[in-house]
């Protein structure tokens, strides 16, 4: 069943509660909660197989929890409601590590994919939907009708982003948008993320192990590690941490800004 609260837009933008899933013998989350603020940028940080990217798959809807409450927008996500797993999503948009553009489709009609399917607009309507979003990550009309192999990395990347947000989702995740980037498109991409983050209002997820980044740029965090959330809030509350994992986090960093 849908179930809104009258005050859904003070509260967080997602809440996820006493989340429980495992695979076979091996549990991943273990009563996992976390609240990510509307409008911010949330990065999720923790060890490899710690369970970022299934969180990030049951928020989207993709995989069914054990146990808990994932709530959208208000909306508590139920499995057994098409309807509303479907109203859920389209309020959310992901992109993936290899931000894949579709390679046999220009720039423009990459951009557009999403509006021709599920908009009936008109040339003139998709023309200015490709121009906005297109500047809005930061390129132009002159980038439309290029084809995915003609760009660099970090352009493949803001044409992925141009149409992730192009039906206007609230939400947005990225799943290790930096990985395998190199110093300064990873720069470049984070900063681009915190601009559309605001300029279009969105509330962000993204999952990184660019700690020196997320030190610099985040907003939250939240610290994964045995199958529950081991900290979340702002960047700073991190070194006020009384938890010795918590703290080992923090002083791989503190050594990794030492570093030269
Ligand atoms: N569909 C699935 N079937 C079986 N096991 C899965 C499935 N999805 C995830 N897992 C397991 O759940 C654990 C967490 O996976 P997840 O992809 O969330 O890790 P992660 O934190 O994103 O790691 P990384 O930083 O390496 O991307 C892993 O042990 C993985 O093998
Ligand atoms: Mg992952």
């Amino acid at each position: 069943m849908t179930q809104a609260t009258s005050s859904y837009k003070d509260g967080p933008a997602i809440s996820v509660k006493g989340l429980e899933k495992g695979f076979g013998k091996f549990q991943i989350h273990k009563g996992l909660d976390l609240d990510i603020p509307r409008g911010k940028v949330t990065y999720i940080m923790g060890g490899s197989g710690c369970g970022k990217s299934l969180l990030l798959k049951q928020v989207m809807g993709f995989i069914r929890p054990d146990k808990g409450t994932i709530q959208v927008n208000g909306q508590i996500m139920d499995h057994k409601d098409q309807k509303n797993l479907h109203e859920i999503r389209k309020n959310m948009g992901i992109l993936f590590q290899h931000g894949a553009l579709f390679d046999s489709l220009n720039v423009y009609n990459n951009v557009c994919f999403s509006l021709k399917e599920h908009l009936n607009l008109s040339k003139k309507e998709l023309d200015e939907n490709v121009e906005n979003l297109l500047e809005s990550v930061g390129l132009s009309m002159e980038h439309s009708l290029k084809m995915p192999s003609e760009l660099s990395g970090g352009q493949r990347k803001r044409v992925a982003l141009a149409r992730a947000i192009a039906l206007k989702p609230s939400i947005m995740m990225y799943d290790e948008p930096t990985t395998g980037l190199d110093p300064i498109t990873t720069m470049m991409v984070t900063n681009l993320i915190k601009d559309v983050s605001s300029r279009h209002n969105l509330t962000s997820i993204v999952i990184s192990h660019d700690t020196h980044v997320v030190f610099t740029v985040a907003e939250q965090i939240a610290f994964i590690k045995d199958g529950v959330v081991r900290y979340a809030g702002p960047p700073k509350g991190v070194f006020k941490s009384h938890d010795p994992d918590v703290r080992e986090f923090y002083s791989l960093e503190e050594r990794y800004n030492t570093e030269d």
